[in-house]
């Protein structure tokens, strides 16, 4: 029988036919401030989605938090608040700054704790990045309320949140800047690539300046910057991909449902992302197991299922952070979840029979280990 993988990027012959045009026309790049016709019209379609003034694409969602913190001028001394339960880069972009990042535990939900942001500010605080793990918002009016009296910048990292909605409102438009991922297996796909939503005319400028050396017409650099510009190749994917979102976010929906009718009521297993003020892209569908996790985890490997994890380890306890001094840091719920979280595939892609093999299995491996 096929394995299933946790994840499949799903790319089809519109996609191909983008991407072969633009290497037929030659113009794969265009290094310019406002970047090329493909990467426009990809803006344009997120900027549409997101409802935000502007959108300025970058080629990482790495790159979309590390443009985002340079334009709002995060430097050394400074103090930045992020979660430690996240994928690394949402720290790593603070130290590139030779800003500090400074680590706040989460609720059950895996999202930052608003009340523990609040306790982490300082005087030299000067933003705050909530994450929306596996596609899920996190709690954004506590978390703008107190940075707004705090006078602290709030950056999104919603690179696994295109789509979602808090409130009504897409992630990305939450905050100063929203910042996406179009890494291969997220909700749209270029392979690598990332876009920075904002409302803030002065803060998009300078987000294309650092995206292209600080250029505007070329060997005029007024501003630290770097190549950060999406290829035009990645733009045309992502543009068809865009088109096809609605139908992947509805597929996954759906594939969730599944799993939680499913699945999420087992003994010992728990779904904790389902706040009805929120919507979920499902980007990861994460359950928390009580105990046995790298039992069940193995079992669903072998039994052709590619259950993952994600992440192991908070960030503050991998090796790079505990040289850095943060080993020693208790953030209870972070280190819990690192222990007792799995995802099981939920995307697009996944057929009747594959969803029914990752529940019976998942069933199996529950009975005999929770
Ligand atoms: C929460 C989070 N932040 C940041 C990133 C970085 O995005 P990228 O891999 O596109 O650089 C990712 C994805 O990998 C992510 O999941």
């Amino acid at each position: 029988m096929d394995f299933i993988p946790v994840n499949r990027p799903i790319v089809g012959e519109e996609e191909k036919k983008a991407v072969l045009d633009v290497v037929s026309s030659g113009m794969l790049v265009n290094a310019s401030y406002e970047g090329g016709r493909h990467v426009r019209a990809f803006e344009g379609k997120v900027r549409k989605l997101v409802g935000a003034k502007h959108v300025v694409a970058v080629n990482s969602g790495t790159a979309a938090l590390h443009t985002a913190l340079m334009a709002l001028g995060m430097k050394r001394g400074d103090e930045v608040i992020v979660p430690s339960f996240t994928f690394v880069a949402t720290a790593n972009v603070v130290l590139a700054c030779g800003a500090k990042p400074v680590f706040v535990d989460i609720k059950e939900d895996y999202n930052m704790d608003p009340s523990a942001f609040k306790k982490a500010i300082t005087k030299r605080t000067k933003a705050v990045i909530p994450v929306h793990i596996y596609g899920y918002p996190a709690d954004m009016d506590e978390i703008r309320e107190t940075a707004a009296a705090k006078s602290v910048k709030v950056i999104e990292d919603a690179a696994e949140s295109l789509g979602a909605t808090y409130k009504g409102t897409q992630t990305g438009k939450l905050s100063d800047a929203g910042c996406f991922s179009l890494y291969a297996t997220k909700v749209v796909t270029s392979g690598e690539g990332g876009a920075i939503s904002t409302d803030d005319d002065e803060l998009a400028d300078m987000l294309r300046l650092v995206r292209n050396h600080g250029q505007v017409h070329g060997y005029d650099s007024r501003h630290l910057g770097f190549n950060y510009r999406l290829p035009e190749m990645s733009a045309a994917l992502a543009s068809v991909q865009m088109d096809r979102l609605d139908g992947f976010l509805r597929a996954r929906a759906r594939n969730a449902k599944y799993l939680t009718e499913r699945v999420a009521a087992t003994d010992g297993a728990r779904f904790t992302q389902d706040a009805a003020d929120r919507t979920h892209v499902f980007y990861l569908y994460t359950l928390y197991l009580r105990k046995n996790r790298e039992k069940i985890l193995k079992a669903l490997n072998g039994a052709g299922v590619g259950a993952a994890v994600y992440w192991h380890i908070p960030v503050h306890k991998t090796p790079l952070y505990v040289k850095l001094g943060y080993g020693r840091k208790k953030l209870r719920r972070s280190e819990s979840a690192a222990g007792h979280v799995l995802s099981l595939p939920v995307y697009p892609g996944l057929s009747e029979s594959d969803l029914e093999r990752v529940a019976g299995e998942f069933l199996k491996a529950a009975r005999a280990n929770l």
